[in-house]
């Protein structure tokens, strides 16, 4: 009888306390979840970020990059490519002038590896007789060196599709 009494207080005490707990536990949770919305703003921006390229390349793989470029090329904004070009800058110029790299204008439907006097790497000259269609410069601008393993060109590549899309778009305009 004793001993029962002291069995259910101590059951009560124990689920008094996992209740504390419980309850401590999903106030910790509640709190420790806003917090970082307000006080690390550097977290949440980079979350987002790795959600945007999940959606873009992520989940649907190289594959269905590669299917989508005409749609995404038919959309591409050249203006905005413009700006993409910036990075390019360093390397090549888009008045007929050859510096690190050969110049870009009229690149878009040009055959690989085609400019006089400027010496491309092996690798890059393997692809001649080919032409820098759309597509072509969209696979090369991924990565240029799973295009042309021994490429002179220190590029990493540019991830994002739309980027590239518009690149390549804005490039067109220059002949
Ligand atoms: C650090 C310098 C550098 C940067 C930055 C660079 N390139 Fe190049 N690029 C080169 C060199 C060097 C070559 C020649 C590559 C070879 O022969 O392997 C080249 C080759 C090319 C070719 C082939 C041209 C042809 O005549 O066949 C294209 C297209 C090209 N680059 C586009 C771009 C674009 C677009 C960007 C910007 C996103 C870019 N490059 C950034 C140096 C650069």
């Amino acid at each position: 009888m004793f001993d029962t009494m002291t069995m259910t207080k101590a059951t009560g005490a124990v689920c008094g306390a996992l209740l504390v707990l419980l309850l401590g536990n999903w106030a910790a949770s509640a709190l420790y979840s806003t917090s970082p919305a307000g006080g690390h703003h550097g977290e949440e921006v980079a979350q987002a970020y790795t959600i945007d390229t999940g959606a873009t390349g992520g989940d649907e793989g190289g594959a269905a990059e590669v299917v989508d470029f005409a749609t995404i090329y038919a959309n591409a904004d050249a203006a905005a490519g413009e700006k993409i070009f910036n990075k390019c800058k360093a390397c090549h110029k888009l008045d007929g002038a050859d510096i690190t790299g050969p110049h870009l204008n009229g690149v878009v439907d040009r055959e690989i590896a085609s400019i006089a006097g400027f010496a491309y790497s092996s690798s890059m000259a393997d692809h001649k007789g080919a032409h820098w269609t759309p597509e072509t410069l969209d696979t090369f601008l991924t990565s240029p060196k799973a295009f042309a393993a021994n490429t002179k060109m220190s590029f990493a590549g540019l991830p994002k599709p739309e980027e590239r899309a518009n690149l390549i778009a804005f490039l067109a305009t220059q002949n």
